[in-house]
């Protein structure tokens, strides 16, 4: 029996709430498919800072390098806001993300049919969607220096560093190149070329990676433009690239269009089978412990491990049509909900998908 081996870090809020769901999905997996999955569970975040008083554990970066991927709820919260920055959450999330080389953050927004009256943005702009953000995950202002200090004129002054090297820039660019080649071979690279030194340097190596795929349509866009145009007409993209804050801002964004950020997954990848799977909200601290959360982005972020790291497709597709069904059928937690009365909860949204998935 093929077996593989998954570090879960369910970290803060909601995190532990969604992934307990997709666990739930997990287990029926490995009955339907004969495989078995060996757990290994890690604490990142706020959970850890009271735990370990360090928001990165050794003990979770370790699990983590030893496992074939990774299952990762979210961190963060209002508890740990007001905390010196090395000890904040989101280093954790960061420092995960560096120290497992995972460079390439592709976030699928998929609106399905039936979902197209929930969105935010007209019906007829939203049906259809099917777009893929490539966002790079390691560098950029998030990885760059940072200082606080009193300058000389006694003003309080703080500096982020935008920093790319044109390595960085080459993979993530292949990467996309690549993913677009499976798609519909369309990509939009998306800068700040007409302000940020960054932003040409990016788009110089765009263009000469572009070089070794010829197939592939691709344009530049000024990142302000892209945000306008991803809700004036979504359906004009294939795959974006883009660096990494500017894929964390427009894949919120991009998100509306699938009716909630409760539906967007991701994958964190670098070269091999290996990645982390976590879906692209955070902790949602005004629905935590209540639970209301969408597990839906979380139970697909399941569904991309399958896919990429065990190569499990068939499975991953079969989550992906079974939450397609139980949408269809007008199963809504309070996010996606027209009718919010009439909205259910977090564990009753799983039980439908695993009805579906099992036949029961
Ligand atoms: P958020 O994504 O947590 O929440 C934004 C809004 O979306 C909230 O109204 C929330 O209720 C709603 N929402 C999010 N996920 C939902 C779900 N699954 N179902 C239903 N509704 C959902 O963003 P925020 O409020 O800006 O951030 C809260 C905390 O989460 C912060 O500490 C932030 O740093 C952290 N965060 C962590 C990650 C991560 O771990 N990857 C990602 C984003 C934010
Ligand atoms: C995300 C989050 C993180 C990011 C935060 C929590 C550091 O917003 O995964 O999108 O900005 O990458
Ligand atoms: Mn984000």
């Amino acid at each position: 029996m093929k077996s593989f081996n998954i570090a879960v870090i369910p970290g803060d809020g909601i995190g532990p709430e969604v992934v307990e769901e997709a666990l739930k999905v997990l287990a029926v997996i490995e009955e339907q498919e004969n495989v078995k999955f060996h757990y290994q569970y890690g604490r990142l975040g706020g959970c850890a800072i009271d735990e370990d008083g360090t928001p990165l554990p050794e003990h979770t970066v370790q699990i983590s390098k030893a496992a074939d991927a990774v299952l990762l709820g979210a961190v963060g919260g209002p508890k740990w806001d007001q905390n010196p920055s090395h000890l904040r959450p989101e280093v954790g999330i960061l420092g995960i993300r560096k120290a497992l080389g995972l460079y390439a953050n592709l976030r699928p927004a998929i609106t399905y049919e039936c979902m197209a009256k929930v969105s935010s943005l007209k019906e007829e702009v939203v049906a259809g969607v099917d777009l893929m953000v490539v966002r790079e995950l390691t560098g950029g202002i998030y990885f760059g220096d940072k200082k606080r200090f009193t300058s000389e004129d006694g003003k309080e002054t703080a500096t982020d560093t935008l920093i790319y090297q044109e390595d960085e820039i080459d993979r993530i660019a292949r990467k996309a190149f690549e993913i677009a080649m499976k798609r519909n071979k369309r990509l939009v690279s998306v800068d700040k070329a007409n302000v940020l030194e960054s932003s040409r340097l990016w788009r110089s190596i765009i263009e000469k990676v572009a070089k070794d795929y010829p197939e592939v349509e691709y344009s530049h866009m000024l990142v302000d433009n892209c945000a306008m145009q991803l809700v004036r007409a979504p359906k004009q993209f294939d795959v974006i690239v883009t660096e990494n804050m500017f894929g964390d801002i427009l894949s919120d964004e991009a998100s509306m269009l699938t009716g909630s950020i409760g539906m967007l997954a991701s994958a964190s990848l670098s070269d091999g089978n290996f990645g982390l799977y976590e879906p692209i909200h955070g902790t949602a601290p005004d629905i935590a412990g209540k639970g209301l959360a969408n597990p839906i982005a979380t139970i697909l972020s399941a569904a991309l491990m399958l896919r990429y790291s065990f190569g499990l497709d068939q499975a991953a597709q079969r989550i992906e049509e079974a939450v397609e069904t139980v949408l269809n059928r007008g199963v809504r937690t309070s996010d996606i909900a027209e009718d919010r009365e009439k909205a259910i909860g977090t564990k009753e949204m799983t039980e439908q998908i695993l009805s579906v998935l099992t036949g029961k």
